[in-house]
């Protein structure tokens, strides 16, 4: 028994996140938008000898990460900071540059992390609707008030999958304020099929008040070894590295990180499976009558027409979890994790028999 209370807005805050890490592990995950393809061999190999490592702290700021970063996108070390996956970057973005009151636009919907994180620093959130499931460039310019400072950008978005191109993003940079911060998360970017491939470091050395975030969650299959890291104007980036939580990267992450990037050909392959089954979903769900959203990610979104509780718990009694739409705006849709291609088969099977 203790008289030491959580604050209000910290408990609600929480509440929701914890009710969903509840679930039995036995059940295919299909909620989460994890890798179904596992990770790289590479990773294995790295990790294999620690040779006593463990019990000293890591690489101040995940050195070699940074560097071999560096090596890749052609920039600086300063314009990188390494996290703990990028809820914690996203965290101190809103920590580092919010200040009370300060208005935030956030498209919705979208990844829920930057409402939570933004509140947490009593940014006062202003809200912009997708138009036909896309980010409106247009519609986020007219919400901008002189008190506007974070925009926060998922592309391609979490939970629509649809993708602005890269033109779209210059048009947009054109006519937006230096002074507001642009965070354009970018952990589906590998998954691009709509549109050609973004060069958003291109976009960051040109304009120093955007900043990505890139995480090794996704397609390198790293989830639980939580990194990720975010990528801007070195001025920009040291202001977060200030509030980040000291060491917060851990030894094994930034040496299973490096080793991914070692690997292209394991990112080339999760890459062409997920497109190889989000093809053979586009076709059932065409069979079925079902309508989708294009994925530029590693799930679909599809409208499956009834409830989506009804739907998600009957998928659930077969030991199946998927995203309901409700929690997001979308009450008759599903969002479905690509699954490796004997679970998306059977996604397919249960649906037909739910919905009949
Ligand atoms: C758009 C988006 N950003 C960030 C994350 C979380 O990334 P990390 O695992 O690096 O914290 C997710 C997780 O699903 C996501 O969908």
């Amino acid at each position: 028994m203790t008289h030491i209370r959580v604050k209000d807005s910290i408990r609600r805050l929480h509440e929701d996140y914890v009710k969903r890490g509840e679930e039995d592990g036995k059940l295919i995950r299909l909620d989460r938008n994890e890798n179904a393809f596992g990770h790289s061999k590479n990773v294995e190999r790295a990790l294999r000898h620690t040779s006593g490592a463990l019990s000293s702290y890591p690489e101040l700021y995940a050195d070699s990460l940074l560097h071999k970063l560096a090596d890749i996108h052609r920039i600086s070390e300063q314009n990188i900071v390494a996290g703990n996956g990028s809820f914690e970057l996203i965290t101190a973005i809103s920590q580092s540059y919010l200040n009370p009151e300060d208005e935030v636009i956030i498209p919705t919907p979208t990844f829920d992390w930057y409402k939570t994180a933004s509140l947490l620093a009593h940014g006062h959130i202003i809200e912009v609707p997708v138009e036909n499931h896309r980010i409106s460039p247009d519609k986020i310019l007219q919400a901008v008030t002189a008190k506007t400072k974070i925009i926060w950008l998922c592309n391609p978005n979490n939970p629509t999958g649809t993708v602005l191109s890269e033109s779209e993003l210059h048009r947009f940079l054109e006519k937006l304020s230096p002074e507001i911060l642009l965070v354009l998360d970018e952990a589906y970017i590998d998954f691009i099929r709509e549109t050609e491939p973004v060069n958003s470091i291109h976009i960051v050395r040109t304009h120093p008040n955007v900043i990505l975030l890139r995480t090794f969650s996704k397609v390198y299959g790293l989830a639980s070894l939580r990194i990720g890291y975010a990528i801007g104007n070195a001025a920009v980036i040291e202001g977060i590295r200030n509030f980040k939580t000291p060491v917060s990267v851990n030894y094994l992450a930034i040496k299973a990180a490096v080793a991914s990037l070692d690997d292209e050909a394991f990112r080339r392959s999760v890459v062409r499976q997920t497109a190889k089954q989000l093809d053979y979903l586009y076709k059932e769900f065409n069979q079925l009558g079902l309508s989708y959203i294009r994925s530029n990610t590693n799930f679909l979104t599809v409208c499956v027409g009834r409830d989506s509780d009804y739907v998600v718990n009957e998928l659930k009694k077969r030991k199946i979890l998927v995203r309901g739409g409700k929690d997001f705006g979308y009450p008759e849709w599903l969002r479905i994790t690509v699954g490796k291609e004997e679970e998306n088969q059977l996604v397919v099977t249960y649906l037909k028999g739910i919905l009949s």
